[in-house]
């Protein structure tokens, strides 16, 4: 964090301190929430959860160098006593990125924000020093901890907005303003609390509502190819970018293709010139992300060639989204257990079946939760698909879902040993354990509460390290 004494402090989220000696000493270290992250210079933040009460690990943290706490109660050591911690927290963080030099970006939307993320940071940090938000860290605490970790060399802060209603995306942007605002697809995720997608649409359009006007360098980066985010450029005075493979997009991709190994590749045209992209990233959902990192580059003054060469060295930067692993005897292991929905659901397959050429394919799928009234319709055209694209294997794991899954299979041509259904994660690992052979390829997704990730891992095992590719 920039340095601040905790008189400062106290005054910016209007709090007491107690057990302060010399207010006048600066907090200089990153702001934390969990005690064993605390470092000398640290400002810790207790909160008080059902399970674990943060102001026990006072003392703790003080004894390891943390300056001070940010408490709801007197805790023995020096702390700054506030009624709610959570909106000290946010105010603190607003404070702060009010005074940094930093060009704030937000981005939103219903699947891949993680990913876009990763990428914008990616390409911008080629161009200057960037901080952005680490893993899916999108809440009202993940959000300002990751503020306050920039420090004044910080010129671009990218940060995740997640949403799981009306207001929340509000109340993110009002804790740090973004200047450049990303809306990347209004999907299904969640539609069963949000209540429909034009609730989505609008709780993720409050990202464009809070931008700057377009004389004030606000700019809105929009999906060109998704009506409802396209439909987004009326809510806001900011200057309106598209990206997309939509002709009227100002950043577009063309000649869009998978190549062998799944991974995509396409000709980047930004209205600063063209250049060509070769993903390490897998999955055609990529392109899209790809695109909106490259609007906005491009808006903070990259050009084409610099942004195409940034997004061709991207890697992955946060666990079990496509991740791909090659065990030693040549079966390829995809690890896409992080979350599933319908969009991300198909484009894993697309990308299991590219890399899959001329080799035996395996979807081990489960539940994509949330999808309140479509849920039955969304697993059984997963199903289904798996079928058109040939998939050689679907193993549907878990419950209803996965029976609605391999129904969907059956229903469209697949029978007999081409789709299972198997009760748990342990009887899809003593399936696959049995059945694979070298050469294989297998996809393994679903919701992240299904927790397939230890099927991945399980298969991993098995095979010994393999070398993990394109991370
Ligand atoms: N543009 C996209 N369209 C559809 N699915 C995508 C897209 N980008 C990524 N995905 C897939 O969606 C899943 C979640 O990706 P990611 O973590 O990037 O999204 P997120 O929006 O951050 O999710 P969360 O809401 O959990 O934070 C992964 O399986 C990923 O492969
Ligand atoms: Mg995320």
């Amino acid at each position: 964090m920039i340095a601040l004494s905790l008189a400062e402090i106290a005054a910016v989220v209007g709090g007491q301190t107690h057990d302060i000696p010399d207010p006048s000493v600066q907090v200089t270290g990153p702001v934390v929430r969990d005690s064993r992250e605390a470092v000398p210079g640290s400002l810790f933040v207790a909160f008080a959860g059902e399970r674990v009460d943060g102001h026990d690990f006072a003392a703790a943290v003080v004894e390891a160098g943390a300056v001070a706490v940010l408490a709801s109660r007197p805790v023995g050591v020096p702390a700054i006593v506030v009624e709610d911690v959570q909106s000290a927290l946010g105010a603190l963080a607003r404070h702060v990125v009010t005074r940094l030099g930093a060009t704030l970006v937000a981005l939103t939307g219903s699947a891949g924000k993680t990913s876009t993320k990763d990428l914008i940071a990616q390409v911008l940090r080629t161009k200057a020093p960037t901080v952005f938000t680490p893993g899916s860290l999108n809440n009202e605490i993940g959000l300002p901890l990751t503020a306050l970790s920039a420090t004044e060399e910080t010129r671009f802060l990218v940060l995740e907005m997640g949403a799981r209603g009306i207001g929340h995306i509000r109340y993110l942007t009002e804790l740090t303003p973004p200047k450049v605002g990303v809306v990347l697809n209004v999907g299904s995720a969640h539609i069963g609390e949000f209540g429909g997608r034009e609730q989505i649409a609008q709780a993720k359009g409050e990202l464009v509502e809070s931008l700057p006007a377009a004389e004030e360098g606000g700019t809105a980066i929009l999906n060109a190819d998704d009506p409802l985010v396209r439909a987004m450029a009326s809510r806001t005075k900011a200057k309106v970018i598209l990206f997309g493979e939509s002709a009227e997009a100002d950043v577009r991709a063309e000649n869009v293709r998978l190549t062998d190994t799944g991974q995509p590749s396409f000709r980047l045209h930004t209205p600063s010139g063209a250049s060509d992209v070769t993903m390490r990233l897998y999955g055609e959902h990529h392109v899209s992300n790809a695109l909106a990192a490259a609007a906005v580059a491009h808006e903070l003054g990259m050009s084409a060639t610099e942004i195409a060469t940034a997004l061709s060295g991207a890697g992955s930067l946060s666990r079990w989204r496509m991740e791909v692993t090659e065990r030693p005897d040549g079966v390829t292991v995809v690890n896409d257990a992080y979350n599933a929905n319908p969009e991300s659901m198909r484009a894993a397959l697309r990308a299991l079946v590219a890399m899959g050429k001329g080799r035996r394919t395996w979807a081990v799928l489960g539940k994509m939760a949330e999808l309140g009234d479509e849920a039955l319709a969304e697993h059984d055209a997963v199903g289904r698909l798996a079928v058109r694209l040939n998939v050689s294997k679907l193993v549907a794991v878990g419950g209803r879902e996965a029976s609605w899954l391999q129904l969907g299979a059956y229903n469209e041509g697949s029978w007999g040993e081409e789709s299972v259904h198997v009760s748990d994660a342990q009887a899809a690992i003593d399936l696959l354990r049995s059945e694979l052979r070298p050469g294989d390829v297998v996809l393994v997704k679903a919701s992240r509460s299904v927790g397939l990730e230890g099927v991945a891992q399980a298969l991993l095992q098995t095979g010994a390290e393999g070398e993990v590719a394109g991370r």
